[in-house]
């Protein structure tokens, strides 16, 4: 029996794709729903051509009520039967209520070498500090931002000239090995770190 995994987005989606793609013969996870805050999100479109089941709860109706939305995102997670979530640039910020419904069993990717900038704007912030090397990360959800157990890290030289356009564009190569690779392991059992250089 597979594990059924849903993937949350809030964009277009690549990650998504990957990891759906991913989820094919010996692996050990199918994706069961892709899930999105935002109804126009480009992703939902791909997980449909895809053939995977999609949904959207739109936050702006819930007005900052978060534990409502919440409650909303869980509903449909719970009623796809999905056991594992992936958030693959998923632009909520989440509460402890759905964090702790799905401890343990969260993942998320983020576009820097944690501990180094969490949050957003990771990208311009890694060319204002001056560093030589940027990069991607995937790790269990826990209730800090961008916090919790790291899973995966891929590193991404960064180069004289960049804009944050083009180290964005050259981590997501990476993001898109990274995250599939760290999902299967992560199903598998396997929580020691991996490395990508
Ligand atoms: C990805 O680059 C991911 O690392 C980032 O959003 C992008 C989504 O792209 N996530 C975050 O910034 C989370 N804080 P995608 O929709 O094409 O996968």
């Amino acid at each position: 029996m597979s594990i059924p995994v849903a993937i949350l987005i809030s964009g277009g989606g690549s990650n998504m794709v990957r990891l759906v793609e991913s989820m094919t013969g010996d692996h050990p996870g199918r994706a069961c729903l892709v899930l999105s805050n935002d109804p126009a999100a480009g992703g939902l479109q791909k997980a449909r051509e895809m053939g995977i089941a999609t949904a959207a709860v739109d936050h702006r109706a819930f007005k900052g009520d978060r534990e409502g939305f919440e409650k909303a995102l869980i509903s449909e997670i719970d009623r796809a039967g999905a056991q594992v979530i992936c958030l693959a640039g998923f632009m909520r910020i989440l509460t402890p209520l759905f964090i702790g419904h799905y401890a343990g069993r969260m993942l998320n990717i983020h576009p820097s070498l944690l501990p180094k900038y969490r949050g957003l704007d990771t990208h311009a912030r890694a060319l204002a500090a001056g560093d030589s090397e940027a990069g991607c990360t995937v790790h269990e959800v826990t209730a800090e931002l961008d916090d919790g157990p790291i899973l995966g890290q891929a590193v991404v030289p960064i180069r004289p000239g960049d804009t944050p356009e083009a180290l964005a564009a050259r981590v997501q190569v990476r993001e898109h090995e990274l995250y599939p690779l760290v999902l299967r392991r992560f199903l598998s059992g396997e929580r020691e770190r991996i490395f990508l250089n």
